[in-house]
């Protein structure tokens, strides 16, 4: 194990907001606290917000149902206690630092600014019809636009639905139409690497002729003019200027909707994940402090996007929440070099710092030279989330970026959690690497084997479940309660099921390895395959498909595609119809979902009664055929010796990947 360093601080007998836990001891206490007498613990938890009314009840809930609810009774505004009630103590202080696509360019908004601009777009919204409860969907560039939307959405009560540039007219229409959505927010175009990203041209293919869209706001980004069609495009800057800078709060329910967040899952579209406002925001902000053990004064640069769950949580409620500086990061960490974390790490004196593994290893491949061109010398934790992390990754990061004096928080979650559950607390849990270490406070993971038998004890593994209920969970699924609890509570009744398997080890250490589900993790990315095989089965070439992630080196899992062709389609050119599946993928999911490989198959192994052998798929995909297994249900083995050879004669002839666009 790599030691933790000692920080001596007094053993406080709750963890107040600001308060540190100091030992081990210290964590195992409060632990069992968090679990025996969670009513006692939660309600402490709670005051870290100003409620402009108490809460009755801590939190109820109700497993058969799936009803789950925190701080009941109780009402607060998220972005009064993001923005406002900071203004008093810390109205210079900057809440939040652009760092702009080009290296060196930052833009500072302190609070008493970002209560201004955020008051300025929440009357905007209210002009154009926006009232408590109705949703407003969100394709934006990291613009500090992007904040003020959110926040000014959650001012007025609206449940903002963001929508991550990676995903196509088509993925945005289908949320919009979801969500019920009458108003959407743009930009021009968005700039990543130096590239423009024609935000607006996508939502336009994405609400033309969708009458239910009335409105949709444009941030100026960039100089380009773009087509703005009467009455319903407005530009949000020129709005903004005929707005008054003081806009009123709405008084939420502590379970009023605060956002939807689209995920994928094994079956079917995403779904739209529903986080309320209170416990989501108590989760967030204590999560925020005690994960990166958050101080004063410190510089919080969380590098992923707003539009996945990471951002949410850790760029804006959770540091917002703490009164934090928070860094908005447009750029790639390639872009111009793969320097560009460390020089943000030291031009802004960044003291926490969060990635994917994914954009780690993008950088450490270019070795340590560019990290050594830095100083690095304010940084103090290093987190990571979104995938396992593999222990060589790991090292590197403790070693060479934090110079093993950095603690480093491999933090697991998901988008249902709305924050972090398993994880070290920096300076106090000694770390393994590639292990997500310890349950946070208040989170009880069990394992269960496939038949839903629970695996006491150390050294099992199993799927990864969770039996209590924490302030951050999700609550519904958007429109659909019934596919909420068909999705995460029937496959092991009275368990939440994640959806990941899982180690504990001999010390009682949680190791995640990877979903046991038909969702792959691409370069950080949730993707469910049903959706990729849904978007090459709607084209004319493709008879059947079946998609499978496989290992890949700096994304951690690539996204494969076995295609069967349609008897008109296998005269056509193999390469140029690979190219139009690719770009299929692209039309229908969006660029995040772009297959890595696509092989013309003879035909799918499929058993007797018609199902598809995945886990055959994911080796001949690793090109491990050596040992398939069990093959002895297949209803033609030979499809298996075809597809292998067509597997080996596509490897021959793959191109080394250009380094992916990581976020
Ligand atoms: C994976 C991202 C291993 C996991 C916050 C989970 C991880 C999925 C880790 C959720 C980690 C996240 N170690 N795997 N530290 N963190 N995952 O919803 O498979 O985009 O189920 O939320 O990412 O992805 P999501």
């Amino acid at each position: 194990m790599v030691e933790a360093q000692s920080i001596v601080v007094p053993p406080r007998p709750e963890i107040a907001a600001g308060a540190r836990i100091g030992s081990m001891a210290e964590y195992e206490r409060l632990y069992r606290l968090s679990l025996d007498d969670p009513e006692t613990f939660w309600a402490r938890q709670g005051e870290r917000l100003t409620w402009f009314h108490p809460w009755d009840v801590v939190f109820d809930h109700d497993y058969a149902n799936t009803d789950f609810g925190w701080y009941l009774g109780g009402r607060l505004n998220a972005c009064y206690n993001c923005v406002d009630r900071h203004l008093a103590a810390r109205g210079n202080q900057d809440a939040i630092i652009w760092a702009k696509d080009e290296p060196g360019e930052y833009e500072r908004i302190s609070y008493r600014r970002l209560k201004h601009e955020v008051s300025r777009v929440a009357n905007v919204l209210r002009a154009h019809g926006v009232r408590r409860g109705d949703r407003v969907c969100v394709y934006m560039p990291m613009i500090p636009e992007l904040a003020y939307t959110m926040l000014a959405c959650a001012r007025i009560g609206a449940v903002h639905s963001i929508i991550f540039g990676g995903f196509s007219s088509e993925a945005i229409r289908d949320r919009i139409i979801d969500a019920g959505a009458r108003l959407v927010v743009t930009a021009n175009e968005g700039l990543r690497g130096g590239r423009r990203l024609r935000l607006k041209e996508t939502v336009d293919r994405a609400v033309d002729g969708l009458d239910q869209v009335r409105t949709v706001l444009v941030a100026r980004r960039t100089e380009a003019e773009v087509p703005m069609r009467p009455g319903r495009d407005h530009w949000l800057d020129a709005e903004c200027r005929t707005q008054r800078s003081t806009c009123t709060y709405e008084w939420m329910g502590a379970e009023d909707p605060l956002f939807i967040l689209y995920t994928s899952g094994s079956t079917g579209k995403p779904k739209g994940v529903l986080h309320t406002t209170g416990g989501y925001l108590v989760y967030a902000a204590m999560t925020h402090e005690l994960v990166f053990d958050h101080r004063p004064g410190d510089v919080h640069f969380c590098a992923a996007d707003v539009g996945w769950i990471t951002g949410h949580s850790y760029i804006i409620y959770g540091p917002l929440a703490n009164g934090a500086t928070t860094v908005m990061f447009e750029s790639l960490p390639t872009y111009p070099d793969p320097g560009r974390y460390w020089q943000a790490v030291d031009d802004l004196g960044v003291t926490t710092f969060y990635t994917a593994p994914t954009a780690l290893r993008a950088v450490a491949r270019a070795g340590d030279a560019p990290v050594r061109a830095h100083s690095r010398r304010s940084l103090r934790v290093l987190g990571t989330v979104g995938e396992p992390i593999n222990p060589d990754t790991w090292r590197w990061y403790h070693d060479v970026v934090g110079e093993a004096r950095c603690a480093v928080v491999d933090t697991w979650w998901q988008t249902e959690t709305g924050g972090v559950l398993i994880t070290p607390l920096p300076g106090v849990t000694p770390l393994k690497p590639g292990s997500a270490t310890l349950p946070f406070f208040g989170v009880q993971p069990v394992l269960v084997d496939d038949e839903g038998t629970v695996l006491e004890g150390r050294g099992v593994s199993g799927n990864l479940c969770l039996s209590r209920t924490w302030p951050g969970q999700a609550r519904t699924v958007w429109g659909d309660h019934e596919r909420f609890r068909e999705t995460y509570f029937t496959r092991f009744p009275g368990l939440y099921f994640t959806g990941d398997g899982c180690r504990r080890d001999e010390d009682g250490y949680y190791w995640i390895t990877g979903r046991v589900d038909d969702v792959i993790n691409v370069a950080g990315h949730r993707l469910g395959t049903a959706e990729i095989e849904s978007a090459l089965v709607a084209h004319e070439a493709v008879a059947e498909a079946a998609v499978v992630g496989f290992p890949h080196e700096i994304k951690g899992q690539g996204i494969f595609a076995f295609v069967i062709l349609t008897m008109e389609a296998e005269q056509a050119d193999p390469r140029q119809l690979q190219g139009a599946l690719i770009e299929q993928v692209r039309r229908v999911i969006g660029p995040v979902a772009s297959p890595d490989a696509v092989l013309i198959s003879p035909g799918l192994p499929k058993t007797r009664s018609g199902k598809i052998m995945r886990r055959v798929l994911r080796q001949i995909a690793a090109g491990e055929y050596d040992d398939l297994g069990n093959l002895s249900t297949l209803a033609e083995p030979a499809v298996v010796e075809g597809l292998i050879a067509a597997h080996r004669e596509m490897a021959a002839t793959l191109a080394p990947d250009p380094p992916p666009e990581v976020s």
